[in-house]
């Protein structure tokens, strides 16, 4: 087995960062303030370092950006983030100069008037040069891009998709919408009708109704009335991805989500138009897939299959704003190129102290595999674990145990890896897989 590691960062908005800054208990207010200034620290600071240190490891396989890099399209911005993070990812370590930078637009990536005189895709022509100079992996335009992640032989092929390409396409929108804004008068609202209030409108928390003018009104109409989607030829190459005989799982990368959002919006194109069917077309393939986005700026993680096709999985994870830190994907990859099983490890901030942790990992398995996928190793584990149980009348151990059995201290991940294959296979059951290994419980199953 093999692992291949994948850093995923979420929306950046740059330059809108506020770096907040941790809370200092000074009541003694007759000492000076930059004392306080001195010993103040920046969760965001620490979210930066810390994503310099892992992509300057060795194991580091790539890091992957799911867009929203500025707010409004300004290519300036955008430029300074592709820079700003060529430097950081790549600057630790001489390995770390090769590491892949993959990135995916985002619908705040696209500039109104670049969409209004250029077109669905040209709009996208400078972010792809910007990228293409500084060394990054090609931008996905009109069609996905294709890029191999992980060890040398054993790479995983990772599909980058173009979710942004209905972003400011005024054409989507209905006509009396779209002649509003093709008008230069956006000085007043546009009138939708009274609203009145029902009992059985959407549930949702309760807020405040702020009844002001926004300052800004193309901004309000740039945030709601969007019409992402995946295109028609763009859903085609991922099926042609997804339904390659020699592929057994997918990995994808796009900015928008595709499960509704479980925090209640009111915009009327909040959501990508065709997710649903992307999804299923995903889910049609009766293989599992890692769907990897951003857009939302929260962090859910959710599995989705259809009960009809057995191998049919789709896993979405999102990464939060990268002000709340960002999330290291491992995927368990079998020799036979089986996906294994994929552990999230979120790396959220504190904003409090200005640090950031490690939280609780999540493990999910994929569907079983083949007995065949186990290899004389693994094998070799499972009779000794069944003949443990044999002589010791429990089937129950701990890790340390099964270190004790195996005596294979130096080679830790070796017998992670050998457990997580006999998990994925159905032999036996590790309680607690989203844990350390230290809090591992492990069942031998069957008789
Ligand atoms: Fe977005």
């Amino acid at each position: 087995m093999h692992r291949i590691r994948i850093l995923q960062v979420g929306d950046i908005h740059y330059p809108d960062w506020q770096p907040v800054p941790s809370e200092i208990d000074a009541k003694d207010k007759q000492f000076s303030p930059s004392i306080s200034e001195a010993l103040r620290s920046s969760a965001f600071r620490a979210v930066l370092r810390k994503l310099r240190y892992l992509s300057s490891t060795d194991t580091t396989n790539g890091v992957v950006f799911v867009g929203d890099f500025t707010t409004k399209g300004r290519s300036e911005f955008i430029e300074g983030a592709f820079r700003h993070f060529s430097l950081l990812c790549r600057g630790g370590s001489e390995s770390s100069q090769t590491t892949p930078l993959l990135f995916v637009p985002g619908n705040h990536d696209v500039n109104r008037i670049d969409a209004f005189e250029l077109g669905k895709v040209e709009k996208f022509r400078k972010i792809s040069q910007i990228a293409s100079r500084l060394g990054w992996c090609p931008v996905p335009l009109d069609r996905p891009v294709s890029v191999t992640v992980g060890p040398k032989e054993m790479g995983a092929e990772l599909l980058l998709i173009n979710t942004s390409i209905g972003s400011w396409e005024l054409q989507n929108l209905p006509e009396f919408l779209r002649d509003k804004l093709r008008t230069d008068d956006l000085s007043k609202l546009v009138d939708l009708g009274n609203s009145k209030s029902v009992e059985d409108g959407p549930a949702a928390p309760t807020v405040s109704a702020e009844s002001d003018t926004p300052k800004d009104l193309i901004d309000q109409y740039y945030a709601q009335l969007d019409t992402p989607y995946v295109s028609a030829p763009m859903l085609d190459s991922m099926m042609e991805y997804m339904q390659a005989a020699e592929r057994s799982y997918g990995l994808i990368v796009g900015h928008h989500n595709l499960l509704p959002q479980k925090m209640p919006r009111i915009a009327p194109y909040a959501e990508m138009l065709n997710a649903g069917f992307v999804r299923s077309q995903l889910l049609s393939a009766n293989k599992p897939v890692l769907y990897l986005h951003g857009h939302i700026h929260q962090d859910p993680i959710e599995v989705v299959t259809d009960p009809r096709k057995p191998r049919s999985q789709l896993i979405s994870i999102s990464a939060p704003e990268i002000s709340a830190g960002f999330n290291e994907i491992l995927l368990f990859v079998s020799e036979e190129n089986e996906l294994i099983g994929v552990r999230v490890i979120p790396y959220r901030t504190r904003q409090a102290d200005g640090t950031i942790v490690e939280e609780e990992n999540c493990f999910i398995p994929c569907p079983s595999i083949a007995r065949s996928s186990l290899d004389d190793d693994t094998w070799g584990l499972l009779k000794r674990l069944e003949t443990y149980r044999a002589e010791r009348g429990t089937d129950l151990l701990w890790w340390n145990q099964v270190v004790d059995l195996v005596r294979s201290t130096p080679v830790a991940e070796k017998l992670e890896d050998a457990l997580i294959m006999l998990h994925a296979s159905g032999r036996i059951d590790v309680q607690d897989l989203a844990k350390s290994n230290r809090d591992w419980r492990i069942q031998v199953k069957g008789k």
